[in-house]
């Protein structure tokens, strides 16, 4: 399966205990279980989601999902063992082969490794995939398991981003993590891609 910077067909994007697949309208619930909740939002940049503002959410994914070329992957995390939504993980992609990460998942499955499964799946999108040159993602300073997830799948912290947002009426810091194609295929036991810059070919 093809995927280019376009972006019209997703890779199948399967680990043990979960995939990430395109959402659907049909998808509304199940993400407003996770973006409806206060406790998956606190460390988020957003009060909890009313179930309108979900479709409006899913909605806007939908219609982002045809731009050419794509920029953003939003994309649901599915449970392959109960064919359930449990989370979204997506992946913003910026200048110079940068993406962003962002992820969130249903309380009531967190700390079985399906945060970590789900930023791997990620990364192999944004690295074997897009080509990617750096990846990273912000967390507010005291989400620890923000911070440790990315820390566990090979991101190191580069340092604290100042008054990054402004939440609640507040500013608020972000910590950043990122890991560089480099450290990505190191990882995997890859060849080391050539650091000219040269973007590599789209994997088929
Ligand atoms: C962040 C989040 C996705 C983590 O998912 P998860 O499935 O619970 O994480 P995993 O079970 O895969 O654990 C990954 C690592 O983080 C660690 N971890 C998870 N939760 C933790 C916590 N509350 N405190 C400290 N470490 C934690 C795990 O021990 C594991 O580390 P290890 O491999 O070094 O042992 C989940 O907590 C969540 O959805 N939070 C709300 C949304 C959010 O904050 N998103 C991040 C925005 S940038």
């Amino acid at each position: 399966m093809t995927v280019s910077s376009a972006g019209v067909t997703l890779p199948t994007l399967t680990a043990a205990a979960v995939r990430l697949r395109e959402f659907t309208l049909g998808d509304v619930d199940a993400l407003h279980r996770v973006y409806g909740d206060p406790e998956a939002t606190r460390h988020l940049s957003f009060e909890p989601r009313s179930r309108d503002q979900v479709a409006e959410i899913i909605e806007g994914i939908l219609a982002r999902r045809a731009d050419v070329p794509r920029t953003e992957y939003a994309l649901a995390i599915e449970r392959p063992d109960t064919v359930e939504v449990v989370g979204m993980a997506r992946l913003a992609l910026g200048d110079y082969r940068s993406g962003q990460i962002g992820f969130a998942l249903r309380p009531d499955q967190w700390r079985k490794g399906l945060g970590r499964q789900s930023v791997e799946l990620l990364l192999r999108l944004a690295f074997d995939h897009l080509s990617l040159h750096r990846v990273w993602g912000a967390s507010a300073p005291e989400n620890r398991a923000s911070c440790q997830l990315m820390l566990s799948v090979g991101m190191v912290e580069e340092g604290r981003i100042r008054d990054h947002l402004r939440v609640n009426g507040q500013w608020r810091d972000s910590v950043v993590h990122s890991i560089l194609e480099e450290e990505w295929h190191r990882r995997c036991g890859h060849p080391s891609p050539s650091r000219s810059g040269t973007p590599q070919p789209a994997v088929e």
